[in-house]
């Protein structure tokens, strides 16, 4: 079999990482989530004060890219990669809902973007991987054998992440978190270096009526098609 590149791209909470987990394991590939690479800049200027602190000015980040050192690291317990942020687990910190509203900020810095984008291309040099974000297909790998750009209605995104935050113990609102997910939307969509728009040659994909299973089935499928 031939080893492909996957790109999976779309909206927030499309449940992009789900599926993408579950292609990589079922084709033997790699998985990278790259939103959790932007997520771990992130909290670096969050903890720095660059963001919504004694600093809070966000540009001061790129000053300090270079004290930033990002790895994955695969955990055989849970069966999934987690972010290290200069060798620290960081895995549960950069899911917080405090996170996902500095993200989309943190993303659009061009410095940003440049170096996460760079060490992305690294990972995916030997193909045989699946890769989730918003210009995986655009920017980070244009020539993947298979794009798919996932969609879902911005009620039913925003309930899936409600719920699971609510399960992993956070204290959110349901009016909170789907404000977080429209604007995330928002930023994403209209930043000026490589936006979130859907390739012109990805495969559109509405899961707002769809099971985990269906949605397995037919990304499964559409990459045996090519493999
Ligand atoms: O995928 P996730 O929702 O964890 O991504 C968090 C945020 O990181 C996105 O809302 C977006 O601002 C940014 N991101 C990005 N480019 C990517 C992946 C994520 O700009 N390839």
């Amino acid at each position: 079999m031939t080893k492909i590149t996957i790109a999976i791209d779309g909206y927030s909470s499309t449940g992009k990482s789900t599926i993408a987990k579950q292609l990589a394991k079922a084709l033997e590939y790699v998985y990278v989530d790259t939103g959790a690479m932007y997520r771990a800049v992130t909290l670096y200027a969050m903890r720095r004060g660059f963001v919504d602190g004694s600093k809070n000015d966000i540009s001061l980040l790129s000053g300090s890219l270079s004290e930033i050192k990002l790895r994955f690291e695969y955990n055989e317990v849970l069966g999934y990669s987690e972010m290290y942020l200069n060798d620290e687990n960081v895995e549960k910190d950069i899911r917080t809902l405090e996170v996902s509203k500095n993200v989309s900020r943190v993303a659009e810095l061009q410095e940003v973007r440049e170096k996460l984008v760079h060490m992305q291309q690294e990972m995916g040099k030997s193909k045989g991987i699946v890769m989730d974000g918003r210009d995986i297909g655009t920017v980070v790998f244009p020539d993947a054998e298979l794009k798919v750009f996932m969609t879902a209605s911005a009620d039913k995104r925003a309930y899936r992440r409600y719920k699971e935050l609510l399960d992993k113990g956070e204290k959110v609102t349901y009016e909170d978190v789907l404000k977080n997910v429209e604007s995330r939307d928002y930023i994403d969509s209209h930043r000026e270096f490589s936006p979130l728009r859907q390739a012109e040659d990805a495969i559109p994909f509405d899961n707002s009526d769809m099971g985990l299973e269906e949605q397995f089935e037919r990304m499964y499928n559409f990459a045996l098609r090519i493999i």
